[in-house]
């Protein structure tokens, strides 16, 4: 009998490295598997087992529940387990959750490339190696991708501009630097899945005619750095990455470049700036990155999850992808939801999901037990949603429509108790420490807003200090260079248009 216990940081952090050797000193290292997380977070640890082709979940399992649970198994008595939470892709598909992208998080050893095959694993690459790279961008176009890092661009069009690009040599790079508040999906894949990155990634080469890539990891992920690195000898021995990708003749590799901490090289432009070894400042656009990107040269920047998707895309096919999703949001979202709610974790689920059903019936509503106030749904860049919108679908058109958006799918729960004031500080103190430094509306925008709002949080010149607060906002979003600046004000508008009250006001304020 083998036991499944992830080795994914969240869960460590919560004990299942000692739950794993518990399990290993009872019953010896060779059936003690370690994988990825389920992104089951409120479970954690969460200890699996195989019976019957059925995976059956235990959870939280902390070491001293070992003992007891390895004699439920053993006396077949497991349905009975206080901590038995059933058939896994039972529960998945509960959910109404669709593993595309995550389909073997959790499921296998990181970097056991024959389980990785055995599961599906390189399926994509190979279809893709017997096309032409027009043929692998139209696909990608057709199944309505669009690039998950945030601005929801559409990933084969990108694609395309890369193709299209006469100068040589072209460039893959994979933004790791996973830099929003409430977000975990990319490291989440890195440290589950990381074939499925670098299938992906070879997969982008093979349709541009890229030879080379670099994942550009945040240095906070130190344990995606670790299964990374491990997994990249294990893919080059498998001929997946290297100078004859599964004997086709073609040539890919992939280097990991560590960032040094700073939110802003999450941009693209300051990553490739940080990359090449420079101070991580934004450049100015255009050129876009796909004309003049990396040394100069024709790149196709993606995030993790965007990557990662398209091994599904390309062994499934573009129909089977697009046919999931609402109007113009295809596919399935990662969803992390976090904050102040029962069951945290990841949901990979088709768009469409709403806030109102992924909060209240799928995360069981607030942990406090109080009612949901605001959700802010995109990282601390993204717009706060009132309680009154949490019927609004999860989809970018749907999402702009309550002046909201998507992001990187980071939805954080707020209950009652939340002062929207502070949250509104909050955001622009972020900006402000986050700033590259480049122009001056974020610069010096985000120190004057935090004072303004102190003024009114003091309740000194409430009226005049609200309208300096408003055009400050709008300089900031037409004026500053890149998003960082440009977005930082959604949040607290959004605070100061749904929550009036917080800031002093009695009256519903202009939205
Ligand atoms: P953007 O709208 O300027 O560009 C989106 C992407 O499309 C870029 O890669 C750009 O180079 C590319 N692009 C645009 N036109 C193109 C064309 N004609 N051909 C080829 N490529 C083209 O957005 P930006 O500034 O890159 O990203 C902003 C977003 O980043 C925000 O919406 C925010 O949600 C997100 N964000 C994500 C974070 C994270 O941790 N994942 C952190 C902070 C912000
Ligand atoms: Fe730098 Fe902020 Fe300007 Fe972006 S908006 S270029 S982070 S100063």
């Amino acid at each position: 009998m083998k036991y499944y216990v992830p080795k994914d940081s969240a869960a460590v952090s919560i004990g299942a490295e000692d739950t794993a050797h518990a399990l290993t000193r009872a019953i010896g290292e060779a059936d003690v598997v370690r994988t990825g997380s389920r992104g089951f977070y409120w479970l954690e640890p969460l200890v699996e087992i195989e019976q019957d082709g059925r995976r059956l979940g235990f959870g939280p399992i902390e070491a001293g529940d070992v003992e007891a649970l390895i004699a439920a198994v053993s006396d077949g008595s497991v349905e009975n387990h206080p901590r038995y939470v059933g058939d896994i892709d039972t529960l998945l598909r509960e959910q109404g959750q669709r593993r595309l992208t995550f389909a073997r998080c959790g499921v296998i050893a990181p970097t056991d490339w024959d389980a990785f095959v055995a599961h599906g694993g390189s399926a994509g690459l190979r279809a893709a190696l017997q096309h032409d790279g027009q043929k692998i961008v139209d696909s990608v176009k057709e199944s309505g991708l669009r690039g998950r890092g945030g601005a929801g661009f559409p990933t084969g069009i990108k694609w395309q501009t890369v193709h299209d690009a006469p100068a040589t040599p072209k460039y893959i790079v994979c933004n790791a630097d996973e830099g929003d508040s409430g977000t975990y999906a990319d490291r989440m894949l890195m440290e589950g899945d990381p074939f499925t990155l670098f299938e992906g990634m070879a997969i982008a080469g093979v349709a541009v005619g890229a030879e080379h890539g670099y994942i550009y990891l945040r240095s906070e992920y130190p344990d995606a750095a670790r299964t990374l690195k491990a997994a990249l000898d294990v893919a080059r021995e498998n001929s997946m990455l290297g100078a004859d990708i599964f004997g086709s003749g073609k040539a890919f590799d992939i280097q990991v470049r560590m960032g040094a901490g700073a939110y802003i090289c999450g941009e693209e432009t300051s990553l490739l700036e940080s990359l090449e070894g420079k101070r991580g400042l934004v450049r100015f656009k255009p050129p876009l990155p796909a004309i003049q990107g990396f040394m100069g040269q024709p790149t196709v920047i993606n995030n993790v999850i965007t990557l990662a998707t398209v091994p599904s895309i390309l062994a499934q096919g573009a129909p089977n992808y697009h046919d999931l999703g609402v109007n113009k949001s295809r596919g399935t979202l990662t969803i992390q939801l976090c904050g102040n709610v029962a069951r945290p974790g990841l949901y990979e689920m088709p768009f469409g999901v709403t806030l109102d059903h992924l909060i209240n019936d799928i995360g069981g509503g607030c942990a406090s037990g109080r009612p949901v106030r605001a959700v802010q749904v995109g990282g601390p860049l993204g717009a706060y949603v009132p309680a009154e919108h949490l019927g609004t679908q999860l989809g970018y058109e749907e999402m702009a429509e309550v002046k909201a958006m998507i992001g990187h799918g980071g939805v954080v729960v707020f209950d009652d108790t939340v002062d929207m004031a502070q949250q509104a500080r909050f955001a622009m103190e972020f900006c402000d420490i986050e700033s590259c430094g480049k122009c001056t509306p974020c610069r010096v925008g985000s120190v004057r807003a935090q004072e303004v709002i102190d003024r009114i949080i003091d309740e000194r010149d409430r009226d005049e200090n609200i309208e300096l607060l408003r055009e400050l906002c709008d300089t900031m979003i037409n004026g500053s260079l890149c998003a960082h600046g440009g977005m930082a004000p959604f949040p607290v508008l959004s605070a100061l248009n749904h929550f009036p009250q917080d800031f002093g006001v009695a009256e519903p304020a202009e939205t």
